[in-house]
């Protein structure tokens, strides 16, 4: 099998469509949406940008979200309902005393800037450096102020991703939050081991970390979920296919070996019932993307 990582002179198209997706659902009535991202559409390369801008047009707008969902089925959905659910995820464990905010493989991600409770703590985006470069850029553009954050460029493949954070002034000793959205999927199975170890190096007991996957079961062909051939294609035509997936009945014991208790872990279709019945909305998640959240147990890191 050959596998494409990231190049190391390219942005994240995923990322990009990941931004465009929160754009999108930012131009819907406010009554109607399942959050605002305001930065979102400053953070796109110019393409998408304009894609974003059609989406603010009153009605014609509309054809947006049907068109990528045509295109896509249940890929913008999931993605919506999965930054919902994640947005409520971040806001509870800074209330709940996280003073550390890390974002892994942050990509376009503006919760460092929308979400309150992420101004009053020390923010941490960690990404590969092509994508980062390129946000960096349009964060400049927009006027948004990010004193409180830290820029922190890995190849999660091949970097110590641990001590960069150090480097970078994060504090082992110090509960945090921890997000890893839409990244496991993109790496080896090994940087996905040798990062969840190192993750588990420096946070203190207490602390959360979410992550997003793909059921593993989509990839090796063994279930049949409806949108994963479409879904599985477009990340591949962006140069980005999945490569790794999790069984979601080994996750507990993946985690619990490595130092993490498993306190939910849910579809992005469950989501969408819970979240898009809330508004009236009809739109479906998928049974395939998955959101799992778990706290680190055990030692405080040396
Ligand atoms: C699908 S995007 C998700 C972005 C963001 N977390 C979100 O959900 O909108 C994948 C992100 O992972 C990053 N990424 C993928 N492979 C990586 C690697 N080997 N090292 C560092 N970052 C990587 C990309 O730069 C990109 O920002």
């Amino acid at each position: 099998m050959i596998i494409h990582f990231m190049k190391d002179d390219h942005e994240s198209s995923t990322a990009a469509y990941m931004a465009l997706f929160r754009a999108v659902e930012s131009a819907r009535p406010e009554e109607g949406r399942l959050f605002s991202d305001p930065l979102a559409a400053s953070l796109l390369p110019t393409s998408l940008r304009l894609v974003a801008e059609i989406a603010q047009v009153p009605a014609i707008g509309r054809v947006v979200p049907a068109i990528l969902d045509v295109g896509w089925p249940r890929t913008r959905s999931s993605g919506v309902v999965r930054t919902r659910l994640i947005d409520a995820m971040v806001e509870e464990a800074i209330m709940d005393g996280a003073a550390q905010f890390v974002l892994l493989g942050a990509g376009f991600d503006s919760r460092a800037y929308r979400l309150e409770s992420a101004r009053r703590v020390k923010v941490f985006e960690v990404d590969h450096p092509s994508t980062q470069r390129a946000k960096l850029g349009r964060l400049e553009a927009s006027g948004e102020s990010f004193d409180h954050v830290r820029f922190v460029g890995v190849n999660f493949e091949v970097d110590d991703v641990a001590r960069r954070l150090e480097d970078a002034g994060f504090d082992k000793r110090v509960r945090s939050m921890v997000v890893w959205e839409g990244v496991v999927s993109y790496l080896s199975p090994q940087a996905v081991d040798d990062n969840f170890a190192l993750l588990a190096g420096i946070c203190s007991p207490g602390s959360r970390l979410v992550f997003t996957y793909v059921d593993g079961r989509a990839l090796d062909g063994s279930v049949h979920f409806k949108e994963a051939t479409r879904w599985k294609g477009w990340v591949r035509l962006n140069g980005e296919p999945f490569v790794f997936g999790f069984r979601p009945d080994d996750l507990e014991a993946y985690l619990s070996e490595r130092g993490f208790h498993l306190d939910s872990d849910c579809t992005t279709a469950e989501a969408a019932r819970r979240f898009n019945a809330e508004l009236g909305r009809a739109e479906l998640g998928s049974e395939l993307y998955r959101v799992a959240e778990a706290t680190k147990v055990g030692p405080c890191p040396e």
